[in-house]
């Protein structure tokens, strides 16, 4: 059985967590007000989902989903994420989380503040694109036209084919877009970014992306 850690459970955390339990997976979830406030999801989800403590679901994680906002990714555990692969759903809106220079001048990017912060694990960006209800409710099987691509991103290649695996489970398309750099052709702003498209207009829009 595989445990996803899920750390942010608010509109995207969730979502992927029903997403998770519906397609087989155990999830332990968590959010900054501890685990107490989550026995009503916990409920919903049934008995493959428990909550804990960040700390918690990171060391019972596989792998993690981190959704939470970008002004408190220093608080995510650091060790117990340690070689494991990291999705992470994160976007950064200047005007909602403040400016933050390294992503403003390009140097770096929305995952890559993750990445950086975990510098053991393995970043990928996923998820970032659609909207939190569709991630649950918005999957359909390989062929139908009404299936939707998905970008992702990251450093390491494993973890990158773990996250179109997962992808293809819940019902999407992957576009791989190479390392963590390469991700801000899915940042808001750009044509990929929160709209239905399939994997032909997908690769189109983030070939198309240009660096604002
Ligand atoms: N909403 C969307 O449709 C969507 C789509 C794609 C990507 N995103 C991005 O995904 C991220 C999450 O978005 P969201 O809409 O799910 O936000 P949200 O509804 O505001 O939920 C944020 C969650 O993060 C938790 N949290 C905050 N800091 C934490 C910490 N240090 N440790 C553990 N949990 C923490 C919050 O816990 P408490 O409630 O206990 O404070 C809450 O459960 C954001 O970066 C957003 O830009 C959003």
């Amino acid at each position: 059985m595989t445990t996803i850690g899920i750390i942010g459970t608010g509109h995207v955390g969730s979502n992927l967590a029903k997403a998770a339990v519906a397609h087989g997976y155990d999830v332990v979830i968590s959010n900054s007000s501890g685990p107490g406030s989550l026995s009503d999801l916990v409920s919903e989800l049934g008995t493959r989902a428990t909550a804990g403590t960040a700390e918690q679901a990171a060391a019972a994680a596989d792998f993690a989903i981190v959704a939470i906002p970008i002004t408190t990714v220093g608080q995510v555990p650091v060790e117990p994420l340690a070689g494991k692969v990291v999705i992470a759903t994160i976007n950064y809106f200047p005007k909602r989380d403040g400016h933050i220079a390294d992503i403003d001048n390009g140097t770096t990017t929305a995952p890559g503040v993750l990445q950086e912060h975990l510098p053991a694990s393995k970043v990928v960006r996923a998820f970032s694109m659609i909207d939190a209800a569709d991630m649950s409710g918005d999957g359909h099987p390989k062929g139908d036209p009404k299936r939707r691509a998905l970008a992702l991103a990251g450093d390491d290649a494993e973890a990158r084919q773990l996250v179109a695996g997962l992808y293809d489970q819940f019902g999407f398309d992957a576009v791989d877009l190479g390392p963590l750099a390469e991700s801000w052709r899915v940042d808001p702003g750009q044509r990929a970014f929160v709209t239905h498209q399939n994997l032909a207009e997908l690769r189109a829009n983030v070939a198309s992306a240009k660096r604002g």
